[in-house]
């Protein structure tokens, strides 16, 4: 049998992803992105996202259709990404999917969008035939809407949560910091473009749940929030005290703190699970820090990194279509029409 045709459909966050995939090789994958909107609020703001995927939905899968060069009654499935998110924009794209597979007579899969984050890994961004993954791995996910450490046994059947943020996301950290320096949002490619000139030793700022109390109970889990306050904290008290505030030294130290973090609790895992494999995902990978860091640690610990193309590490439906196609091939069942949205739901 020929690997199925699947179209997934992602809105968990400010992106409506839609993407075509052929098993592993990916055909189409098109983001219509809402971010703009959200830049003078400083984040993404939920109803503005929920609206803008209302609106960008159907001429997306149009595009990303004509763009695989397939008719819709083709496709052997639909996928969406069925949550964790924001709980109304994940409704949109649960309600559109629904809606599409009915009209088409096809199955439809819920697939949970951390793990559709791992089967990114499975596709060729410039449309080669994909691979497998290499398992077990671990995997890393960060942006600005997760930050999360998965043991991945098997990409259908087997993926444990060992931990994840407690407070904000990687990526919201950059973009609260970019706010207190003055940088427009996101704030990540400006803290990574001034913090080129900076002296990422300049200041120390904290690790968030590294000490060893904190490693005996959140050994996996990660803080964001502290690091904050203190980068905010360190900068008034320098304008207060009427002194320059050096921007790229502050950035290129807290892109350290952050770095280094994400990278001793991934290290950590691979090593308490004899798994030599780290898999990274999310919008925060486009950080030449974290890439730099994470090669450099894997290489002296012996584990193999794999960083996906970054146009499938953002948020994409190709992802979602992708796992959902290893789930037809596992011989899963198809989800029943009253799976909903569930902005929390595990892996
Ligand atoms: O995966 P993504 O595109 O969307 C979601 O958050 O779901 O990730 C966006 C996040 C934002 O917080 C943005 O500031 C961050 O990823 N980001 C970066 C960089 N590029 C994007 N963070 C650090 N360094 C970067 N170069
Ligand atoms: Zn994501």
């Amino acid at each position: 049998a020929t690997a199925p045709l699947v179209l997934g459909i992602e809105t968990s966050c400010d992106e409506t992803g839609i993407g075509i995939v052929r098993g592993t090789q990916l055909l189409a994958n098109v983001i219509a992105s809402s971010m703009d909107e959200h830049a003078r609020y400083g984040g993404v703001v939920p109803e503005v996202a929920a609206r803008a995927h209302l609106e960008a939905l159907e001429p997306t899968i149009t595009e990303a259709v004509q763009k695989a060069g397939i008719r819709l009654d083709e496709l052997d499935a639909v996928a969406v990404t069925a949550g964790p998110g924001l709980a109304g924009a994940l409704m949109v794209g649960v309600g559109a999917a629904k809606a599409l597979a009915v009209a088409l007579g096809k199955p439809l899969y819920g697939v949970n969008h951390l793990v559709g984050h791992v089967g990114a890994d499975l596709l060729d961004a410039d449309g080669g035939p994909g691979r497998d993954i290499d398992l077990p791995t671990i995997a890393l996910l960060v942006s600005g809407g997760h930050t999360s450490l998965l043991h991945v046994r098997s990409l259908t059947d087997d993926v444990e949560l060992l931990g994840e943020t407690i407070d904000d996301a990687a990526g919201e950290a950059f973009d609260k910091v970019a706010r207190v320096l003055g940088l427009p949002y996101p704030g990540g490619p400006q803290i990574d473009r001034v913090a080129l000139d900076g002296d990422q030793k300049a200041i120390r700022f904290p690790r968030g749940l590294t000490l060893p109390k904190d490693m005996a109970k959140h050994r996996y889990d990660f803080s964001f929030s502290g690091l904050k306050t203190a980068v905010a904290r360190w900068v008034e008290q320098r304008e207060d005290a009427g002194e320059p505030v050096p921007v790229a030294d502050v950035a290129a130290s807290f892109r350290e703190a952050v770095a280094d973090v994400l990278l001793r609790k991934a290290i950590a895992a691979c090593v308490d699970r004899e798994v030599p494999r780290l898999l990274l995902g999310g919008g925060v990978v486009a950080n030449a820090r974290v890439r730099q860091l994470a090669q450099e640690r894997a290489d002296a610990a012996g584990i193999t990194l794999r960083i996906p193309a970054l146009s499938l590490c953002t948020d994409n439906g190709a992802m979602i279509a992708a796992l959902a196609a290893q789930r037809i091939a596992a011989g899963h069942e198809p989800s029943t029409l009253d799976f909903g949205a569930d902005s929390t739901l595990p892996v």
